[in-house]
């Protein structure tokens, strides 16, 4: 029998479209009441969404669901996370809980496990993290390179993620040649040094990287690379077509925000040390427009918003003042919420788990911490056809085990995802 092209989901308590042609131009990263459908229904054809509305009004389909009185949102857009990585740093967290702070260091343990496994342990690694996302109700996720540091370590990486997102089990790919100088470029005893490895990372690294990755990313913070260091790889990376995002203001006030915002990145991430100057120079980046990119769904990687990405759950993991997610929005920041998955500072992938907490610990309301996890993420990542369930969106579905949306912050920590589907397909 063929595969039905069309579905029927009915039994909708709350459909959380978030179609961006209903966006308010006067309340930005807020969500209307257009925007939350009640008793709805929604259909599906070829991987898209078809329609929306009430459930009274709804058309014939070729096969048909009744999800039984459950709220459905877009699925998570995660866009931030580390994936590519072997070994273990629970000691480090506990040291952490115990009093230790986060230092960027960390990030050798795990590139020295990283380097010693075979490609299959890595792809394994990185696929069982993507199911572990999935089945929380993530459907488009970025992940980076980073664990590598060396040409050889850092395009296997890429090569691995590239392989994986062809096949369409992941979205978006960074190349994090920039987030540790390796021990090897200590400077010490005839070692080359930091500016050495920046060259590398800008010059042949990127060359063979490049190909396998939309976007490039810097560490810019006290340990990792400073302000002038990240300048030379960005723009490197921006000569070589890809979009730009930076890690900044997650140990201090390391200049990330501004570099960010000159170069005209796609995104600045973590934030837990802003200035008013800081804030202002995000907000002021709200009014560039954005522009059509190459290919279907693809905003241009070099024009719009620097968007603020706020990582609670690596706030909590690291025990750090929680980024000013509130405050950015009340400013008119454009906000992400991504999880920050990685082994050092957020061992978690769980989108609702971070959603809760903005709700919780961030003072955001639930419909402004949903958007940053759907629409700012996709923002983030320069996509229009994700973290929206508006007609023509792809059919990235989470629907939850609750009636209502608020139980993701009402309930914390329970399971709460019931069903995920990417492209129409169930995934989880
Ligand atoms: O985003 N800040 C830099 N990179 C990661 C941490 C990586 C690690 O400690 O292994 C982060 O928090």
């Amino acid at each position: 029998m063929a595969a039905p092209t069309s579905m029927l989901l009915t039994g909708i308590s709350e459909l959380w479209t978030l179609d961006p042609a209903l966006d308010d131009p006067a309340r930005p990263g807020r969500v209307t009441e257009e925007q939350v459908l009640h008793d709805a229904a929604v259909v599906i054809e070829d991987g898209r969404i078809a329609w929306t509305g009430p459930e009274a009004e709804a058309p014939p389909a070729d096969a048909a669901e009744d999800l039984g009185g459950r709220a459905v949102l877009p699925g998570w857009v995660d866009s931030h996370s580390h994936l590519v990585f072997d070994g273990d740093r629970a000691a480090e967290f506990e040291a952490r809980m115990a009093g230790q702070s986060y230092a960027a260091g960390g990030i050798g343990v795990t590139t020295a496990a990283t380097r010693e496994a075979s490609d299959e342990r890595l792809r394994r690694l990185v696929r069982a993290r993507l199911a572990e996302a999935a089945a929380g109700g993530t459907t488009t996720m970025e992940t980076k390179t980073g664990y590598g540091l060396t040409v050889a370590d850092e395009a296997r990486a890429a090569r691995l993620l590239a392989a994986l997102a062809k096949c369409g089990e992941l979205d978006e790919v960074t190349f994090l040649g920039a987030h540790l100088v390796p021990g090897e470029y200590d400077g010490q005893e005839g070692r080359p040094g930091a500016e050495e490895y920046v060259d590398l990372v800008a010059g042949e690294m990127l060359t063979a990287v490049a190909p396998h990755v939309r976007w490039i990313d810097v560490f810019c913070e006290e340990g990792a690379f400073t302000p002038e260091q990240s300048e030379r790889v960005l723009r490197a990376g921006a000569a070589a077509g890809l979009g730009l995002r930076v890690h900044g203001h997650q140990l201090g006030r390391s200049g990330g925000v501004v570099l960010a915002v000159e170069l005209g990145a796609a995104s600045v991430d973590h934030l837990n040390h802003l200035s008013a100057d800081d804030v202002e120079a995000l907000v002021a980046t709200v009014s560039r427009p954005t522009a059509d990119g190459e290919g279907p769904g693809l905003l241009a990687v070099d024009a719009g918003p620097t968007v603020a990405t706020v990582l609670p759950a690596c706030d909590l993991s690291t025990r750090a003042p929680l980024a000013p997610a509130r405050a950015l929005l009340d400013a008119g920041a454009a906000l992400a919420i991504a999880s920050n998955c990685n082994p050092g500072t957020s061992y978690t992938s769980s989108m609702s788990f971070c959603v809760g907490t903005a709700v919780l610990q961030m003072h955001l309301s639930l419909d402004e911490a949903i958007r940053a996890a759907t629409r700012g993420g996709a923002l983030a990542l320069r996509r229009s056809d994700v973290g929206h369930l508006g007609i023509g969106a792809l059919a990235d579905l989470h629907v939850l085990d609750a009636p209502a949306a608020i139980h993701l912050a009402y309930r914390p920590g329970m399971p709460l995802t019931h069903q995920v589907r990417r492209r129409g397909e169930r995934i989880a």
